[in-house]
């Protein structure tokens, strides 16, 4: 790809009605992105249905739901779930009595990871058997789901998967000095792709953030065959990852988080959609601005992309309801701090020679360097200060805002797709957004 593929207009078909179906391929978290998606579905009057991941037993053994989880579950989506555990990757997978990938890092530690070694054999086996794992339970999901909708009706997949870090202890201390480290304690994400380490927790990233939306598709193929012969449609949606366009300088320009170690998966996940889409499947991946989630708190400074919504606000068509979003973005800051003032430390952020060397579109994604964790870790750290309450955050409003726009974006260009892969940028969310709420 040369250049993002932005969504420009705002789409206005639906297709969706009363007796469809929505299906969600990803648990729901309190602040994820697919709560967009859900409110436009229940607007719509379709019946919701999902999935879960399962949860791990005292043995790491993965397990369906229990009635009490499912329950919380079933009322947080407002749906049905279907309870077959659909977790992906293999970091915990293995022949039987073989050891897992897990199993295999636990004895790494801080100080011999980057010269450790993997048996890439063992690993592969583990990792075939957790992708039959998968696409066995999938075709589990598949059959009940095909009971629950009806000949002639319309279905919408959502896919929400991304992750696959495995969970070990050295691992999250690296984490820490990868993502949220400065100075001494600051790591540089080259080493960790170079070592086998990161090599097996990128082709972990592959599994649960791309590949699981190839099983989706294939899973889900009779179902789609039944719906077209019968008069119904079939469509699929992912979020993708792949920098924003946000206002820099007066103007609209490209820019990402660094270093978004996923970003080769998101890539892969991009072309899963290319593929389906030349074989006729609607499937788009839509390429979504930062926000801070359950999955995003890690990254500390990826929030700071989100400020300049405001400005986009203000330019894209913007009234009195704009104007109330600037307001409430004041009321979080402390006395003597000015939203004028933070506004300034973004534009000086982003016109720094530091910040500029990563807006590399065609470079993405780009390892991190020591002088740009100073850089986004500090400003991060200086305007989370500045707030009265680090628990009520500007960018905890400006992610609401983000995630209320880009979800009629998606349910309505999704009834008509333009491509498979589009940017939702800053300037179309803000326009929709101030068309929502003129
Ligand atoms: N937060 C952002 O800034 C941002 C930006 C662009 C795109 N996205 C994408 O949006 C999607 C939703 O993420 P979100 O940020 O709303 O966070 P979220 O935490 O709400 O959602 C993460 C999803 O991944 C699923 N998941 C995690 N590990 C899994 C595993 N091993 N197997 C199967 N499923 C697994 C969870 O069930 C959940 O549905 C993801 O694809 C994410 O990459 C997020």
């Amino acid at each position: 790809m040369l250049a993002p593929t932005s969504l420009r207009e705002i789409p206005k078909t639906n297709i969706f009605r009363k007796g469809d179906v929505f299906v969600l391929f990803g648990e729901l978290f309190g602040r994820g992105y697919a709560n967009g998606l859900i409110n436009e579905a229940r607007k719509a009057g379709m019946t919701i249905i999902g999935i879960t991941v399962g949860r791990r037993d005292e043995n790491n053994a993965l397990r369906p739901l229990n009635s009490e989880e499912l329950a919380t579950a079933e009322s947080n989506l407002g749906g049905k779930i279907i309870n077959v555990p659909l977790m992906a990757g293999f970091d915990l997978d293995a022949p039987a009595g073989e050891p897992t990938p897990t199993d295999l890092l636990a004895d790494m530690t801080l100080k011999s990871w980057q010269d450790d070694k993997l048996d890439w054999a063992h690993i592969e086996k583990c990792r075939e058997v957790g992708i039959k794992r998968f696409k066995d339970s999938v075709a589990k999901v598949m059959s009940q789901l095909d009971g629950m909708i009806a000949d002639g009706s319309n279905v919408f997949f959502a896919h929400t998967m991304a992750g696959g870090i495995p969970k070990v202890k050295v691992f999250l201390a690296i984490a820490n000095r990868i993502y949220k480290g400065r100075g001494e304690r600051f790591l540089s994400s080259s080493a960790l792709l170079n070592s086998d380490l990161g090599k097996l927790i990128l082709m972990n990233f592959d599994e649960v953030t791309a590949n699981t939306f190839q099983y989706l598709i294939e899973g889900s193929a009779s179902i789609r065959a039944r719906l077209e012969k019968t008069g119904g449609q079939t469509r699929y949606t992912a979020y993708g990852y792949h920098g924003t366009e946000i206002a820099i300088d007066h103007h609209n320009e490209w820019q990402t988080y660094t270093s978004y170690t996923q970003g080769k998966a998101k890539m892969r996940l991009e072309r899963v959609a290319e593929a389906a889409w030349a074989q006729g499947i609607k499937a788009t991946v839509y390429n979504c601005p930062e926000i801070r989630t359950n999955s995003s708190d890690i990254f500390v400074g990826v929030e700071l992309s989100l400020f300049p919504l405001l400005k986009a606000l203000k330019t894209e068509n913007g009234g009195a309801w704009a104007e109330a979003q600037w307001q409430g973005c004041r009321a979080l800051l402390q006395e003597g701090n000015s939203l004028e003032g933070l506004l300034q430390k973004i534009d000086d952020y982003n016109a720094s020679s530091i910040m500029q060397r990563f807006r590399n579109f065609a470079a993405w994604p780009m390892d991190n360097s020591a002088e740009l964790a100073d850089l986004m870790i500090g400003t991060s750290d200086e305007i989370t200060k500045m707030h009265l309450d680090q628990k009520a955050l500007v960018t905890d409003l400006l992610s609401a805002l983000v995630l209320e726009g880009t979800g009629p974006l998606m349910f309505y260009e999704t009834s008509n797709p333009s491509a498979p892969v589009l940017w939702l940028n800053h300037d179309i969310i803000a326009k929709k957004l101030n068309q929502m709420h003129q």
